[in-house]
């Protein structure tokens, strides 16, 4: 097994830290949403801070080739016996991501699921990530300082520590952060998940990982971590009221002590207008000039009107998932308003087939204005982020969201709902002294989000202005630096918690 670097854990805050990082995502091996792009920026961020970091995360078939596996792990679950292959792989200087590579587990279309359901042995999935984590950091000479865990997919990894390896003298004062990207994802399963994950019955309770008589992996995380971190200071407050808590309101009100927000960075050499390969013409901050070339190219490739009048209207971009939480029902509600709106629409996205049906019958009835692609397309979202003059977020709830953020450094202006993420990091300009960065309404309404959109139409009018707002939004300081020490310091205080527990000074 290779040695991770000796590191007395904690001992001095300049100490290099082991990190053992799992997740089911992370970009560029395999994305469904942000949490693939924080998962995959937070450990370089880490390591050029000087900390070594090893991600473990399923071989997908959609990673390719990435080598072979010189280790293996026989995990025996539920009489079953999974031989887990290990591809290492060296990506930067002090990070490496081990591959699981387990064919019968991962080696098929989708990464949760395929054609719109998910895959029905999902549990034993992430399950098996979990067990071969705990399995991989314990055969290390070095055992990891600190383990981080990432969403349901990887909360089980608190709840093995704790129970089953919780006399192994591998991970004794190794303690577990677990951050919950999107609370609304429980990872809940049937009660016999219980025989198939060889999971203790007494676990099968209220203060372990049963939540109304199902598995919730994501709830056994909340209760078995030392700590537990969420992605924007307003989210993690959110989540403690029954609004935002999606039922775990009262358990995470119980750990709140453990509880704490840190708001996303962006990987700002994937997400750079000056650099971006998906956009054909660079422009920066200094020189905004070219972005009128990229909002020609995204109206071209989506077949819509590009001469000089087509080019005076603003252009209106989303990419996201069409679901509820980002707001599609008051799009649904709003859509004859919308349209009415002397804009273009650029639209990229997935999801509830209600709400793809609406955006491709808008692009039937509106074909001069509106472009709609329903799909998963990454260079796409790269060309809608830089054509388009507004980017439109009106979020029922947002952990963090990453794309306003993309909008602001592409001089893209973002029209947000105030809440989670969104509120911590768009400064309206309607209510702030400087020149602000977007426009952001606050009640969940179809009313307050058309008024903020005619608040920024009318803006938009504004030559001298628009352009100021834009640059507030291009030259803020979006990088992952601040949020990677804010990371490190939560990992030093979990193993300083940890090693009082294990010299019994309580919890
Ligand atoms: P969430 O993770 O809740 O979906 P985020 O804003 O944190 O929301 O991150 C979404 C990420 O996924 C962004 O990088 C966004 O560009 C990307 N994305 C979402 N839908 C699509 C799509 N249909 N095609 C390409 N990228 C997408
Ligand atoms: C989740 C949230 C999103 C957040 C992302 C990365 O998918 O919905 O708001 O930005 O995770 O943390």
């Amino acid at each position: 097994m290779p040695a991770l670097r000796a590191v007395a854990p904690g001992s001095d805050p300049a100490s290099p830290l082991s990190i053992l990082m799992v997740a089911s995502e992370a970009v560029p091996y395999a994305k469904t949403g942000g949490l693939a792009d924080v998962v995959g920026a937070l450990p370089g961020a880490l390591a050029r801070l000087g900390h070594h970091v090893t991600l473990v995360m399923p071989r997908y078939r959609d990673v390719g080739p990435v080598g072979t596996a010189r280790h293996h792990l026989d995990l025996d679950l539920g009489g079953r016996r999974f031989k887990v292959g290990l591809v290492e792989v060296d990506v930067a200087e002090r990070y490496r991501v081990v591959f699981l590579d387990c064919d019968a587990l991962y080696d098929r279309e989708g990464v949760y699921g395929h054609a719109g359901t998910d895959h029905s042995d999902n549990a034993v999935r992430y399950g098996v990530l979990c067990r071969a984590a705990c399995e991989y950091g314990r055969q290390l000479e070095v055992p990891p300082s600190v383990v981080h865990a990432h969403d349901w997919q990887a909360a089980l990894v608190p709840v093995l520590l704790r129970t089953r390896y919780a006399t192994d003298p591998a991970w004794r004062g190794v303690p577990v952060v677990l951050t919950i990207h999107n609370l609304a994802y429980q990872g809940l399963f049937p009660p016999d998940t219980m025989r198939a994950l060889d999971l203790p019955p007494s676990l099968f309770s209220i203060e372990g990982i049963e939540y109304w008589n199902q598995v919730s992996f994501l709830k056994g995380g909340i209760n078995f971590a030392d700590a537990i971190t969420t992605v924007s200071q307003t989210y993690a407050r959110q989540i403690l009221t029954p609004a935002h808590g999606e039922g775990f309101d009262g358990i995470l009100t119980q750990r709140r002590d453990r509880l704490s927000g840190i708001v996303n960075g962006i990987d700002s050499a994937v997400w750079d207008p000056d650099i971006d390969p998906w956009l054909p013409a660079p422009y920066s901050a200094a020189d905004v000039g070219p972005k009128r070339e990229v909002k020609r190219a995204v109206l071209d490739r989506f077949g819509l009107p590009s001469d000089d009048v087509a080019l005076t209207r603003p252009v209106v971009g989303m990419v996201s998932r069409m679901v509820d939480q980002k707001g599609l029902d008051l799009i649904f509600e709003a859509r004859t308003e919308l349209m009415a709106l002397p804009v273009s629409w650029v639209i990229l996205g997935t999801g509830d087939p209600r709400y793809e049906a609406m955006w491709r019958a808008l692009a039937l009835a509106h074909p001069e204005r509106v472009g709609t692609r329903i799909g998963f397309d990454e260079p796409l979202a790269h060309l809608i982020e830089g054509g388009s003059d507004l980017f439109l977020m009106p979020s029922r709830f947002e952990p963090c969201g990453l794309n306003q953020m993309y909008s602001m450094r592409y001089g893209t202006v973002p029209v947000v709902r105030a809440t989670g993420g969104l509120a911590d990091t768009v400064r309206d300009v309607q209510s702030t002294t400087g020149p602000g960065t977007g426009f952001v309404f606050e009640g969940y309404t179809a009313s307050a989000m058309l008024a903020a959109l005619h608040a920024a139409l009318a803006t938009f009018d504004d030559r001298p202005r628009w352009a100021a707002i834009q640059h507030a939004g291009m030259t803020q300081d979006f990088s992952w630096t601040a949020s990677a020490a804010a990371y490190v310091q939560e990992y030093r205080n979990a193993i300083e918690r940890r090693q009082r527990v294990g010299a019994g000074r309580g919890e």
